[in-house]
């Protein structure tokens, strides 16, 4: 599938299956690889180039998959390695290519590399695969540094015999040694494994957090993003150390060893686009998350900030820019557009709505901004659902939260189960054909009532449907010269709307501020995320232009 002039990861439009939660092809109540290849026909028509999928492996599923006790198995709640290498043959069939992740950070502490490490004990080779310390204090009951997990709590847990180890994520996940030869030999090994069952690329998870300081020195003064909104680079411990670069020159050597334009893209949460793209320099990495983009306010200043700053810092090292508006580790964005307050937020930093939610106002952002990320400059990610226009279900009840979140921040954070549920395809109850007709258990976690509007099906023909607005940009980026990658023109626009032209012809106005808007000269409208009204474009809407 390659040979065109630039690699179809430069403006690929990659859809992101968090298979427990896409379509469940049982009847477990657990999305799975049977259900993807069920979805394929589905995937094809929506118009996306490729599929992430979230881990598939072997996993005792503490962070539903992040979790991994082997890489090289396929975990059976999912399926086979026999059924994923269907899967990637006939997604191929379909002209969609397939991307997995790889989880080098850390594994499962049911990995065979950690029952080993804890059996042999302190100081033997097999515990300087993992980061075991002694202790802090007297008798070393304190953990070696003060470094906190991204879940909550200390990023240290104290095994019988005395020692403590790192684990960034959940203590079921401790962090590998990244200058231990084994590791990068390992890895090397897994890449080759599955680059040779035909899959295109690999979603590489915590990217930027795989090397340690060697010292292990305590945390810099935590940041304000209010009081730092220009957010410098901060020298970190554990995040985006330079010397992880030198992983990547060699993963990437790997890549381009295979046929037909294998890539990676990076889950590199970085301070600045400068520091992001180093990630993907022409020895490095191929793409990365612009997470600056997704981290926006809902205004056009920061918007514009961004998009400017991401092309400019990319540019210089040759990368294309990728956007990315949800995933399943944030909120999902209608719900997150839908406040009174749409704050910037930080790298490595959890998202807390301010205000109440007015969904009607969050879904007409929404759709203006999936018009603005798919008119830019590059690649975009589409989370499963978003095309859907799904909210993030704020009201689960807590019995059935599972996030390690939840239990690791002592109940003060729901975690991210709310952007995980199920997604609807079919039918006026739950399981909205998520699961089959003859399904034996309910969906792992509670579909709302009243989703039965946000379905595939209800949403099929419905020319005002975000379904069919993702259909119909999805479908005018395949066919449009000027879509994908290049590079784009401001115009002169009013304060709070941001207006740009991409050669040939095409124009996108996308109106952030309380009032309507002008239109630039055109010929025509090619596609609009609401109705103009009397010409003019209203407040939190967009629209792509026939020069
Ligand atoms: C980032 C993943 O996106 C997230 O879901 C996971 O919990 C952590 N990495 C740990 O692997």
């Amino acid at each position: 599938m390659s040979g065109t002039a630039a690699p179809w990861w430069r403006s690929a439009v990659i859809y992101q299956v968090y298979i427990r939660s896409f379509a469940d092809g049982n009847g477990d109540g657990v999305g799975d690889i049977a259900g993807i290849r069920s979805r394929l026909p589905y995937l094809k028509s929506l118009g996306v180039d490729a599929i992430w999928i979230n881990p598939w492996y072997k996993s005792p599923m503490a962070d539903h998959g992040y979790d991994v006790a082997d890489f090289r198995e396929i975990d059976p709640l999912f399926g086979s390695t026999a059924e994923a290498e269907r899967l990637i043959e006939e997604a191929h069939e379909h002209g969609i290519r397939v991307i997995p992740d790889i989880v080098p950070n850390h594994t499962s502490d049911q990995h065979a590399w950690f029952r080993a490490a804890l059996e042999a004990g302190p100081g033997s080779p097999e515990r300087e695969r993992y980061i075991f310390r002694k202790g802090r204090g007297p008798d070393g009951a304190e953990p070696p540094n003060d470094w906190v997990s991204c879940f909550g709590g200390p990023a240290w847990t104290r095994v019988p015999d005395g020692e403590w180890y790192l684990h960034l994520f959940a203590p079921e996940q401790p962090d590998l040694n990244w200058q231990h030869p084994d590791v990068l030999a390992e890895f090397e090994s897994i890449l080759r494994f599955w680059l040779s069952r035909g899959v295109d690329g690999f979603r590489i998870d915590v990217a930027h957090g795989l090397v340690k300081h060697p010292d292990l020195p305590d945390l810099p003064p935590r940041r304000d993003p209010d009081a730092e909104p220009s957010r410098p680079h901060q020298d970190h411990p554990h995040w985006d150390r330079d010397e992880v670069h030198d992983i990547y020159r060699v993963w990437r050597k790997i890549a381009d060893e295979y046929p037909g334009d294998r890539c990676f893209v990076a889950e590199a949460w970085a301070d600045t686009p400068e520091r992001l793209a180093a990630y993907v320099r022409p020895d490095g990495l191929h793409t990365a998350f612009n997470f600056n983009f997704l981290m926006s306010g809902w205004d056009a200043k920061d918007l514009r900030d961004v998009i400017d700053d991401s092309l400019a810092m990319l540019g210089a090292v040759g990368a294309p820019a990728t956007w990315v508006l949800s995933n399943h580790d944030v909120m999902r964005h209608p719900s997150r557009f839908g406040r009174e307050r749409v704050r910037r937020w930080l790298a490595n930093e959890r998202y807390v709505p301010e205000g109440p939610l007015d969904l009607e106002l969050g879904t007409r952002r929404a759709r203006a901004a999936t018009l603005l990320m798919l008119a830019l400059p590059g690649g975009a990610y589409i989370y499963q659902g978003e095309e859907l226009g799904l909210p993030e279900v704020e009201d689960l009840p807590e019995s059935v939260l599972q996030d390690p979140v939840w239990e690791r921040s002592g109940h003060t954070d729901r975690g991210r189960d709310g952007c995980r549920v199920p997604i609807p395809w079919s039918g006026d109850s739950a399981p909205y054909g998520f699961s089959p007709d003859d399904a034996t258990a309910s969906p792992w976690l509670p579909q709302p009532a009243g989703w039965a509007r946000y379905s595939v099906a209800a949403q099929t023909g419905d020319p005002d449907s975000m379904l069919e607005l993702y259909r119909a940009a999805l479908g005018l980026r395949r066919e449009h010269p000027a879509l994908g990658d290049g590079g784009l023109t401001w115009l002169d626009a009013p304060e709070g709307v941001l207006a740009f032209t991409r050669s040939p012809g095409f124009v996108c106005v996308v109106n952030l501020s309380a009032e309507p808007c002008e239109l630039p000269p055109h010929s025509s409208v090619l596609l609009a995320s609401g109705p103009l009204e009397d010409g003019l474009l209203p407040a939190d809407q967009a629209v792509w232009l026939r020069q």
